[in-house]
């Protein structure tokens, strides 16, 4: 199974991070400082999850060089205004403690107005190209290695590389799980060299208990003497996908670090119950902005 990706930049992200979204303050500099311990060199975070500056503390007392870790954030919806893009992305780097980010997302295709707190631009929510360009400006000032998206979808991701972009998104983070396996979404992006990122890929705390009972994923883990948790991380990292498991307790930091290959007839046994039941989002913040999102991401009005 493949450790890292490439991306267009040459860069190699490594398959496998530690997701802090829901890391509590207090919390979260320990799961930090476990994950780097027993081998993750990957965090993915974003300013709105409010914990940046714990993280930053975490990686700072692990010790490890800046050029061994690969860091994530992301650029919260009230911040696509293009002058407000840049002094965004400082606050995160200063909360970080560092001078770069390794890949800068635009968190949601969603811009609210300036100021508001869920108010949607719906001009800038539709053409988001003057955002990507500040993002574009960021990667040739050094502030950021490479740049992508979240929660996009495949029109929207149409709609924004319809533009004359210097650099395309490297990446798109979306909710992939056994709730949500968003298999033509998959397919398209391989068919188009973007690499998709897994978060929730457990079914986060609203449906991860129901994830762990699943009985053709248990029977999986017990013919290979895995841990259901451990069959579903592999399976994204076999699919293709970045993973990102969230955990703030060690034992289980440790235990989503452990990706094996999974024999075919397995993984296609997951593939098929994947897909025998309606797809759901585990999560769906957008609800609150107001806006019909769907399965498979933000659909838009
Ligand atoms: P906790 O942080 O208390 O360990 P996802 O990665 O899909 O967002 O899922 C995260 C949720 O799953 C969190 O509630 C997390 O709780 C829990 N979780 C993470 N890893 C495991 C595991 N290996 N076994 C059981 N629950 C887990």
């Amino acid at each position: 199974l493949p450790t890292h990706y490439a991306l267009p930049s040459g860069d190699k992200i490594p398959a496998v991070a530690l997701g802090v979204w829901r890391a509590d303050p207090g919390e979260v500099g320990e799961a930090v400082k476990t994950a780097l311990k027993v081998g993750y060199r990957h965090i993915d975070g974003a300013w709105i999850y409010g914990n940046e500056a714990e993280v930053g503390q975490a990686i700072k007392e692990s010790g490890i060089p800046r050029e061994d870790l690969w860091l994530t954030s992301k650029l919260w919806n009230a911040f696509h205004a293009p002058e407000d893009v840049e002094p965004a992305l400082d606050k995160s780097l200063a909360r970080l403690g560092t001078d770069y980010l390794d890949l800068y997302l635009i968190h949601w295709p969603v811009a609210f107005k300036k100021g508001a707190n869920t108010e949607v631009d719906h001009e800038l929510t539709e053409n988001p190209y003057p955002t990507w360009q500040k993002l574009e400006e960021l990667v040739e000032k050094g502030k950021v290695k490479n740049i992508g998206v979240s929660n996009f979808n495949i029109r929207r991701l149409q709609n924004l590389t319809a533009n004359n972009l210097k650099i395309k998104p490297a990446v798109n983070q979306v909710e992939l799980s056994y709730w949500n396996p968003q298999s033509e979404l998959l397919k398209w992006s391989k068919e188009n060299g973007l690499l998709l990122e897994a978060y929730s890929p457990l079914g986060s705390a609203e449906k991860v208990k129901e994830s762990l009972e699943v009985p053709e994923v248990k029977q999986i883990a017990k013919d290979l003497g895995l841990t259901p948790a451990q069959v579903y991380i592999s399976w994204h990292v076999q699919r293709g996908t970045v993973v990102l498991p969230k955990s703030v307790h060690s034992a289980r930091v440790v235990e989503n670090f452990k990706v094996v290959a999974l024999p075919e007839d397995a993984l296609e046994r997951l593939e098929r119950v994947a897909a025998s039941h309606k797809p759901v989002r585990t999560v769906d913040p957008s609800k609150r902005w107001g806006l019909t999102f769907g399965t498979e991401n933000f659909r838009g009005r």
